[in-house]
């Protein structure tokens, strides 16, 4: 498997990315710098994560200090769901960049595929409690990322938590091809026919919440849905194959979907195990280990956005399926 997955015009993406979805502001700064100092150059940004200003701060430090180049970063962000339409592209781009103190993206994808109305506060209910939503046009959205992308204010374009259907019609319509695609995939989640999709329509993937999201289940119990996660870390097929070969059982995670050719981008807030977690490329799965860890694939989905009430009545719920 290889450091970097490579764009059709020759550009690289960072096979190993750091997320930083429930990376809290207290908690981001230091992890950033220790990821940095790791060996990071992917960083997984997001509006909604809710920590860009810090994160733009870190850059920053980082940049004008002229530790990093800023063509060493890999940075990507997202259009969030309430800009996810042709009229809020600009004021949204713009706010990631300047919250990130940066001039242009590596990478920036519509996050989802629903929308709800702008807003610049808590996002909008109706009077049952559910979140309001709104219609979307993806391919006029579509054209946004496409003109700011010719105006190298971003350099490559994508979606994420699309599924297949969406993103044939990008394909159909669309000047420039969907570059990347982001979704939830793991061991209890490989996505074979999507990313078999992909490949055939040269879309490079991004493997979201690669080691399960342990702690997603916090963010549903903050909305009051309770749920309990499966959890990956502890699947015996995975342990026993990290015991045998020496490594942890996130690595062997990690590895699995590298070797699928696949990016990937786990959370920690943790130096150590933020370090362990990019060195993957040192050693290899045996065809009888990633025999045994294909096998658990389960069509397990964690990341159901059910922390929005009523989600689940969206036409296209549950997302990227
Ligand atoms: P922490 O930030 O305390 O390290 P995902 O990337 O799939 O969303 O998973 C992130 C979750 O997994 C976080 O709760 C993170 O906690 C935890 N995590 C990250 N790396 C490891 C690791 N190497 N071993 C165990 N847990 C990890």
């Amino acid at each position: 498997s290889k450091i970097n997955l490579i764009f059709a015009n020759g550009e690289k993406m960072p096979a190993v990315g750091l997320g930083t979805w429930r990376a809290p502001d207290a908690e981001v700064e230091a992890a950033l710098n220790a990821a940095l100092e790791a060996g990071y150059r992917h960083i997984d940004c997001a509006p909604v994560y809710g920590n860009e200003k810090v994160i733009g701060k870190v850059f920053k430090e980082w940049i004008s200090s002229e530790k990093l180049k800023r063509s060493d970063l890999f940075i990507c962000t997202k259009l969030p769901p309430f800009g996810n339409r042709a009229s809020d592209v600009e004021k949204c781009l713009k706010k990631s960049l300047a919250d990130l103190e940066l001039e242009y993206l590596d990478l920036f994808l519509i996050h989802v595929p629903f929308a709800v109305p702008y807003t610049e506060g808590p996002l909008l209910k109706d009077d049952n409690g559910d979140l309001l939503l709104s219609d979307t046009d993806h391919v006029e959205t579509w054209k946004e990322l496409e003109r700011f992308q010719s105006a190298g204010l971003i350099k490559h374009i994508g979606i994420s938590n699309f599924n297949e259907r969406q993103i044939q019609r990008l394909l159909d319509n669309c000047v420039v091809k969907p570059e990347v695609l982001q979704v939830e995939m793991h061991v209890y989640l490989q996505q074979k026919e999507l990313v078999a999709f992909c490949k055939a329509n040269n879309i490079l993937i991004t493997a979201y919440s690669p080691l399960g999201s342990k702690g997603y289940d916090k963010v549903l119990a903050a909305s009051g849905v309770v749920r309990e996660l499966p959890n990956l870390l502890e699947n015996s097929v995975i342990v026993e194959v990290a015991n045998r070969i020496g490594k942890s059982p996130a690595q062997v995670l990690l590895r699995y979907l590298l070797e699928l050719g696949v990016s990937v981008i786990p959370k920690s807030t943790n130096a150590g195990r933020l370090r362990s977690n990019i060195d993957l490329f040192d050693f290899s799965l045996s065809a009888s280990d990633k025999d045994a860890i294909a096998a658990l694939d389960a069509n397990v989905r964690v990341v159901d956005f059910k922390f929005f009430a009523g989600i689940h009545k969206h036409p296209e719920f549950p997302f990227n399926a």
